[in-house]
């Protein structure tokens, strides 16, 4: 059967395909020749991840999957939340966005904060949603040279090390969007 998942991050469709196995076939954007940006204008995780999905389930008439995720710090209210991608301003870096959450942290003594990722999967014009959520604190010096994001100074609950000093494999296995996509990734594999 075939599938898209509605990214451009050959690594996150190269891990889902590996996982999703020889039953489904899987594309991404890249593979349909979807080289623009898909907006994702929602003021949600939900609604960013849907629309993606529906713009390609519209466009290209194949049942498809997206992500969204966001950092949401209890001592800011959840942000940075939604606006993860763009919190130092349009096209800043990972260390900008890094940088200026350390400077919001100042001084804050509740460092608790949460990794939420949303999957919408439209499936014949059916939408369904799986969200993931891995809990942790927000350290004050960054460490690490693994990942992206905010992966450096954030330290998941039960371990030592941020997200940046794990391999790729050990943070997967209880990330957010590992567990989103291990949701996903079991509805598909149930389907008859
Ligand atoms: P996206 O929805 O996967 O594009 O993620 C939005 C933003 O959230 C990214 O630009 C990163 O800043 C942040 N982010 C997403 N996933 C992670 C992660 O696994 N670790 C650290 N930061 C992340």
């Amino acid at each position: 059967m075939d599938i898209v998942f509605a990214t451009h991050n050959r690594h996150k469709s190269e891990e889902a395909c590996q996982i999703l196995g020889p039953r489904w076939t899987l594309r991404n954007l890249h593979d349909l020749g979807q080289t623009e940006e898909i907006p994702e204008t929602a003021d949600t995780l939900q609604g960013n991840a849907l629309q993606k999905a529906q713009f390609v389930y519209d466009k290209y008439h194949l049942s498809c999957f997206a992500d969204d995720t966001g950092l949401e710090v209890e001592a800011l209210n959840g942000a940075p939340g939604v606006y993860s991608a763009r919190y130092a301003g349009e096209h800043c870096s990972f260390a900008d966005n890094v940088n200026k959450l350390l400077h919001e942290m100042q001084g804050k003594t509740n460092r608790r904060a949460c990794f939420k990722t949303v999957v919408a999967l439209i499936l014949d014009g059916e939408a369904h949603f799986f969200e993931g959520r891995v809990d942790g604190t927000i350290i004050e010096n960054p460490r690490g040279a693994e990942g992206f994001g905010y992966d450096p100074v954030f330290v998941p609950d039960g371990f030592s090390e941020t997200f940046a000093e794990m391999s790729a494999e050990q943070k997967n296995k209880i990330s957010h969007r590992g567990r989103a996509m291990a949701k996903l990734i079991e509805f598909l594999q149930n389907i008859d």
